[in-house]
């Protein structure tokens, strides 16, 4: 078996909405693979068929090498799942929780004291092991989830957007058990994300996933690269945008809000020559091109629900409000 995971034209249809389209994929061991996509994209009823949840109304998969139609047993046994939704239990401990799931899962009563303590210090939460979980804090929580879907070894983990709603640092801790966990467990790791850094950070792999299909899959490197180098948006009276055509490097411009942006081969080198086509410029702003940027050009549309309306000049002014 090559693959971790492979999917035959999978769908699901809803009634009339087709909420994941005749999805094909091949996800490698080891991998950490990412369906990044917005709201409503189909992310979690993907990851929901492969974990059996769901079943599709057409096409199948494979997991671990079994047919998620045909050996949906196997499959269960040989995945780890920690969905959006909690799930681990107020009243209990943190340990009391994952000495549930151990026997749920059959994990031999030989290993499960150390398997335990295993996955307790892989999240770092030995020392509240015995406080009730509803005393936790939002990421201890997300985290014992972390080690409840680690406990019995599973082959595939499957992360439904692991960092929704936690704040900046405990969003970094998450990430960083998530790579612990890939690298010491030699684990393959599918996760979903509308959060375009997290992608960016931790996966090997993207699947740019809108309207129940894939857009387009490939590192984050080739998905940057592909939006054509650094973006330069300027703020100046200049309002004859085709001037800027005569730098060759530039392969896109666009007017919004009432700023110019360019896509510029390598912002650095052109930037005089730019702006001295600009006039008086009032601001400018340079960055490298970023996932986001990706997706907007294979989309035509922001990711980030929470950002608003607007595109990448407003973005630039917000960026720069929240400094
Ligand atoms: N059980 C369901 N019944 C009807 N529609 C659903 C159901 N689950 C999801 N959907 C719809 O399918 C689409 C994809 O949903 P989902 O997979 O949850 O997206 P994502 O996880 O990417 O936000 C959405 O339009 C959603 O409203
Ligand atoms: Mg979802």
């Amino acid at each position: 078996m090559e693959h971790a995971i492979e999917t035959f034209n999978l769908t699901k249809q809803f009634k009339d909405l087709t909420a994941v389209d005749h999805l094909n994929f091949k996800i490698k061991k080891g991998e950490i693979f990412g369906l990044l996509g917005p709201n409503g994209a189909g992310k979690t009823t993907t990851i929901s068929m492969l974990c059996t949840i769901l079943r599709p109304t057409e096409g199948t998969a494979t997991v671990n090498g079994y047919d998620i139609l045909k050996e949906s047993g196997e499959v269960r046994k040989s995945i780890g799942i920690v969905f959006q939704e909690p799930s681990v239990d107020d009243i209990l401990t943190g340990r009391e929780n994952l000495q549930l799931h151990a026997m749920w899962y059959g994990v031999p009563k030989e290993t499960r004291k150390q398997r335990i303590d295993e996955v307790l210090k892989l999240v770092g939460l030995e020392s509240r092991q015995h406080s009730l979980v509803k005393t936790y804090s939002g990421g201890m929580r997300r985290r014992l989830e972390l080690a409840r879907g680690l406990l019995h070894l599973p082959k595939v983990l499957f992360l439904d957007e692991p960092t929704l709603g936690l704040d900046p640092q405990t969003r970094e801790h998450i990430w960083e058990y998530i790579e612990r966990m890939s690298k010491e467990k030699d684990m393959t790791i599918v996760l979903t994300t509308h959060y375009m850094e997290e992608a960016d950070r931790l996966c090997d792999r993207i699947a740019i996933i809108d309207q129940g299909r894939i857009v387009v899959m490939d590192t984050p490197e080739v998905l940057k690269g592909s939006v054509g180098g650094d973006i330069i948006c300027l703020k100046t009276a200049v309002t004859d945008t085709e001037r800027f055509r005569k730098i060759t490097s530039v392969s896109n411009i666009e007017v919004e809000d009432g700023y110019i942006v360019l896509t510029v081969g390598n912002a650095g080198e052109h930037l005089q020559e730019i702006l001295n086509l600009a006039g008086k410029v009032e601001s400018v702003q340079i960055r490298p091109a970023s996932l986001d940027d990706a997706f907007i050009s294979y989309t035509g549309k922001e990711i980030r629900p929470d950002s608003g309306e607007g595109g990448i000049a407003q973005r630039i002014v917000r960026e720069k409000t929240l400094r």
